[in-house]
């Protein structure tokens, strides 16, 4: 008989060029290269370039003029029903009948479309869009997609979010990128593809939940002992918010290189934060000595999103915005592979039977 395996835990269910999170060694490479030396060199198109072409192409071209059709009050709504709007309104055909060329330049096109989104959702639907001529005065993708929400961003949030999204761009074979290779292998057009793995981050075991650590943050500033708030966080059997990780057994390199963005941007927040983490690793090192509890990547990407103004009601969708290279890279992969995915189930329901032993038969 075969043995389940819950969550699929230890399934390996592709081979990937793409990534893979090295969990012993804490670190985290896009095709070979170290997410450190990328991040604050390396644009994140070209970024995006490495993970989907395996070079620094030009990767992303800039998002097309096209005004976001729906205004729900909710951006991962907005992003993710407006990608899936991009198949009828561009006449995106089927996977199954596109040449991998193809594929590779609607996935470009498509991921852009969700940080233009992204940006208009976050302008709201009571200001007027950027002309396009502002926009076009940007000399890179993400300095594009803050014109297009801020109007005139200051340089320096345009770099804390590049950091950002560079540095979680992709990471292996997580929830949203499954959903996303699914979907592709069924043959489904790109839109699809990438709208269904907005949806599957929307979560909060996955995407949905990162603004908690400010939260955490916020109450240091007012009580003003890391230390003693720490202590009483664990005594009362809370778990410290942007620590710990399922995969790593060592620090999140993410978390590594987003303190390095935000040390160097001077952050308002470094400060309260540092202490909180020193705090938090110290108490946590003696609490459970077995096990390596360090800081992951939610830690340090609030910090450095908050430093550039995105409030925590957006950090998924800033989340979405980076993983669109990652999905679209695995995306394309699994075109290539021309595989469906169907696994199986072990059935474990009523023996057969007969309609009328069924509750509710008249
Ligand atoms: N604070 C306090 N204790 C913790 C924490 C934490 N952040 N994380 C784990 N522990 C403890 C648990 O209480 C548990 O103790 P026990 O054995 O006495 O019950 C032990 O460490 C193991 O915990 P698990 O939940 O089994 O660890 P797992 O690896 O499955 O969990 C997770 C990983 C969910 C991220 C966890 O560390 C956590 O809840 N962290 C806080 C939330 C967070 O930061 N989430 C973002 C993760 S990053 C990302 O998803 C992109």
């Amino acid at each position: 008989m075969s043995e389940v395996k819950h969550g699929l835990e230890g399934v390996v269910a592709f081979e990937t060029q793409i990534a893979e999170p090295d969990k012993e060694g804490g670190a985290l490479r896009y095709r070979g290269v170290d997410i450190d030396d990328l991040v604050g060199r390396v644009p994140f198109e070209n970024v995006w370039g490495l993970l989907v072409d395996g070079r620094f192409s030009p990767g992303l071209p800039p998002a097309e003029p096209f005004p976001l059709p729906v205004h729900s009050g909710d951006v991962r709504v907005d992003v993710q029903s407006a990608l899936a709007m991009l198949a009828p309104a561009w006449g995106l055909q089927p996977l199954l009948d596109t040449t991998d060329d193809d594929a590779r330049d609607q996935l470009a096109r498509t991921a852009v479309m969700g940080l233009s989104f992204v940006a208009q959702s976050a302008r709201g639907s009571g200001l007027p869009m950027v002309p396009e001529h502002e926009v076009d005065k940007a000399e890179s993708v993400v300095e594009r997609f803050m014109i297009r929400w801020r109007g005139d961003p200051d340089p320096r949030h345009v770099k804390a979010v590049d950091a950002y999204l560079t540095s979680a761009a992709e990471h292996g074979m997580n929830a949203s990128t499954f959903t996303g290779r699914v979907v592709a292998s069924t043959g489904a057009d790109v839109a699809a593809s990438l709208s269904a793995a907005v949806g599957a981050m929307s979560g909060p075991l996955h995407g949905g939940a990162p603004s908690r650590v400010l939260a955490m943050i916020e109450e240091i500033e007012r009580t003003g002992d890391a230390a003693a708030y720490v202590k009483r966080m664990l005594d009362s059997g809370e778990r410290l918010m942007g620590f710990g990780h399922r995969v790593y057994r060592a620090e999140d390199p993410r978390a590594r290189t987003l303190r390095r963005v935000a040390r160097e941007l001077d952050a308002p927040r470094y400060e309260v934060a540092e202490a909180f983490e020193k705090a938090a690793l110290a108490e946590l090192a003696e609490r459970k000595p077995d096990r390596v509890l360090a800081t992951n990547v939610e830690f340090w990407a609030a910090i450095v999103l908050d430093f550039a103004e995105v409030p925590a009601s957006m950090f998924t969708s800033m989340f979405t915005c980076a993983r669109t290279a990652g999905w679209s890279a695995h995306i394309l992969e699994q075109k290539k592979t021309g595989r469906l995915v169907r696994p199986s189930a072990m059935y474990a329901g009523p023996a057969p039977r007969t309609p009328d032993t069924v509750a509710g038969w008249q």
